[in-house]
């Protein structure tokens, strides 16, 4: 991991950008879980994915951008299933973001399709509650600028402004493990006995894709597109990137 940061950085570097926007995370198999790992020191090994939130301060303007990849170049059906959802919450938001939006706006939008998605993979029971944020436990979008989490709050959405994209799911190898805030116990036990099948079979997968999103007159543009996205232009980018090596 700290191999893969150090690239990422040294390009930073190279490329004439003052530094990092905000310190890397780069997290691979379950370290992908926690939020702001910032540690970098394990393996990257096949079969697991690897998260990136990486971003570069250019003229004192931060990027914030995540991508998750397989190590090995193809998603297996367990991993793929969770960036599905998290991709489709993604181009939820996308499409939520014009002029006269806020940031709870395209929240909603985007969490209503990791609800959805959460329920059909069996990873929590009601999507009339809270449930989710077990796996979903951060915002889909917050401003940027010069600052990575920037100034703006509940302000409507005008042309040229700039915020994150970036739904995620994690299923932490001990989130079964602590009551959390504001539960029951019997509650939590009931939780727990019906989603356990589920979280035996996505345990260890942290997934979050995030795209800096530019407000114009009829939309929003996602300025980090040019970086793959969708499962099969990942993968055909890591296959080229195979050949050319
Ligand atoms: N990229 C780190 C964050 O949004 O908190
Ligand atoms: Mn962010």
């Amino acid at each position: 991991e700290y191999e893969v940061q150090a690239e990422v950085e040294y390009t930073f570097r190279r490329r004439n950008a003052d530094f990092w926007g905000y310190p890397s995370i780069v997290g691979c198999g379950p370290n992908a879980t926690t939020l702001h790992y910032v540690e970098s020191q394990g393996g990257i090994k096949k079969g697991d994915l690897l998260l990136m939130d990486v971003g570069a301060e250019y003229e004192h303007y931060t990027a914030d951008v995540t991508r998750t990849f397989p190590v090995n170049g193809k998603f297996s059906p367990v991993q793929a299933a969770v960036y599905q959802i998290v991709y489709d919450a993604q181009e939820a938001v996308a499409k939520a973001s014009k002029p006269g939006a806020t940031l709870s706006d395209v929240g909603r939008a985007g969490t209503e399709v990791v609800k959805e998605g959460l329920l059909k993979l069996g990873l929590i029971t009601d999507k009339n509650s809270n449930q989710y944020r077990i796996w979903f436990m951060h915002g889909t979008s917050h401003w940027l600028g010069m600052n990575v989490h920037d100034v703006g709050g509940g302000a409507k959405f005008e042309p040229g402004v700039v915020f994150t994209n970036e739904p995620g799911i994690y299923v932490r190898l001990d989130a079964l493990d602590y009551l959390p805030f504001g539960w029951k116990q019997e509650d939590w036990e009931k939780f727990k006995t019906a989603i356990r099948p589920a979280f035996e079979k996505y345990k260890g997968i942290g997934v979050r894709i995030e795209d800096d999103m530019l407000i114009t007159p009829d939309g929003a543009k996602l300025m980090s597109e040019a970086l793959p996205r969708k499962m099969s232009d990942i993968e055909d980018f890591i296959a080229k990137a195979r050949k050319q090596l």
